[in-house]
Order: structure tokens, then sequence, then C-alpha cells
């Protein structure tokens, strides 16, 4: 059953399968389909991979798997490149959040430039609107940007909140303006407003008050916190069979 809030939540999975890889994918734990399942359970009403080129954390396999039987909308977000879009058009996740990507980055670190991309994106969208895709594009709060995403012809755009995150003072406010001038455009020009990186508990509290948004793409923070609030748990068991 799909339902419906005013803020939707989009679980990133990836780093469940960043903890699967680091064993080269040779243990069934953890699972990324049974914490989906818990992501579901809690709330979320989106699925978010990220199907990497070098596929250091979601594998082809995942996407099969969550292509096929996930409960919720799944969110897929990759490079714009004629490989990935191949790939999704095959799969038909129900949206593409295409994003930048960089072989040494340690997560995506910016936004897309969709005015220096322009000519190699439109087609690329267009196809994958043909198959009944929504696309959102993954872009920094910034007008020429957002102005670029309308004429492409985006669905959603997706601020990315990981610089504003770790900024303080003046400079975080100065982001967070900036935040709201572009949700406002993006807005009148038909555009759904979501946002993600780097949101945890404090920020979450904050981003609810941009105005006209309708979804927030979290990963990091929240298996983070599934780590700290379920270690205790495990240990316990592991201990009761080691001594039981
Ligand atoms: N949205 C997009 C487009 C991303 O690339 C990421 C990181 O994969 C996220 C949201 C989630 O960021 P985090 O894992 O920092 O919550």
């Amino acid at each position: 059953m799909k339902r419906k809030s005013s803020i939707r939540l989009g679980v990133n999975i990836d780093h469940v399968a960043t903890l699967r890889q680091v064993r080269g994918g040779t243990t069934s734990y953890p699972s990324v389909y049974q914490m989906v399942l818990k992501s579901i359970k809690g709330g979320a009403e989106q699925i978010t991979i990220h199907l990497r080129e070098d596929r250091r954390h979601i594998q082809l396999h995942d996407l099969q798997l969550l292509a096929k039987k996930c409960p919720v909308d799944l969110n897929l977000e990759m490079a714009a490149t004629p490989e990935m879009v191949k790939i999704a058009n095959k799969y038909k996740p129900e949206w593409v959040c295409l994003v930048p990507e960089k072989r040494a980055e340690l997560t995506t670190e910016g936004g897309l430039n969709v005015i220096k991309g322009f000519r190699k994106m439109a087609p690329m969208i267009e196809k994958l609107q043909m198959r009944g895709i929504e696309i959102s594009l993954f872009i920094a709060p910034d007008l020429e940007q957002v102005e670029a995403s309308y004429k492409i012809g985006a669905d959603a755009v997706e601020f990315h909140t990981g610089h504003w995150v770790l900024y303080k003072g003046l400079k975080k406010e100065k982001e967070w303006k900036r935040m709201i001038v572009a949700a406002n455009r993006a807005h009148e020009l038909g555009m759904r407003v979501h946002a993600g990186h780097g949101l945890d508990y404090s920020h979450a509290k904050l981003i609810k008050k941009l105005p006209h948004l309708r979804e927030v793409n979290i990963g990091h923070a929240l298996i983070c916190y599934g780590l700290e609030n379920g270690l205790e748990a495990a240990v316990k068991k592991m201990t009761t069979i080691i001594r039981g």
C-alpha cells in the first residue's frame, strides 16, 4: 500500500550494501531487502539506491530484486550515462534522480551542472520519461540551475543539503536563504521540491521548514542510528549463544 504524507521520507539504503560489500558480498548479511522492509515498517515511503559505476555498494542484483519486490516507490540515483539509462529503462524504477558521479569521491560531493550538461542530458531525460519514469535532478540550490532543470523538463529538483549541514553561523544562514529562494522558484515553475544529503535528526527538524518541500532522502545518518540502537541487542544475543 503506498501511503501519502506532506513530506515523504525516502530511505537511502546504500550503506547497508556498503557493509555487505566490505566482505566482497560473501555474507548474506546485512540483507538489503530485510532492511528495506524494516525501513518501510518505520514509515519510509520510498527506497533510494545509488547504483554507482564502481559498484562500491549497491549491485545490479540489488536493483533487480528491488525493481521486482520493493513495496514502495523505488528511486534510482544514477549518473547521466548511456549505460545507466539503459539499465534504468530495463528495470523501470518509479523515479530516477540524476546525480554527478566521480570515481574518487567519498559520496556525491556536489550538485549537477544542468546548464553545462543540458545537451547531453536532455535526450536521456526524454527517454526515461517516455518509459514512465519521473525525473529529479540533484542540484545546488541555485536559481540558474533551477531554471535549467525546468527547461530540461525535470519533474523535481533535489537540493544538495550537504554543504548547508556542515556550514556554521552566517554561512549556514546564507545557504538556508538561498535554499528558500530556489525552493520558491522551483515550486513556481511547477516542479516538486526534494532535499537530501547529510541530513540527521537535528537538520531534519530544520529542513522540514523549507517552503514547498515534498520529499527528503536520507541514508548515512539513518544507517548509523540503526547501528547505535541495535548493537547492544546483537551483542546480547551473541553472549547468550557463547555462554549458553
Ligand atoms: N540524495 C542524493 C541525491 C544522494 O546522492 C545521497 C547520497 O547517496 C543522499 C540523498 C543521501 O545522503 P546521506 O546518505 O548523506 O543521507
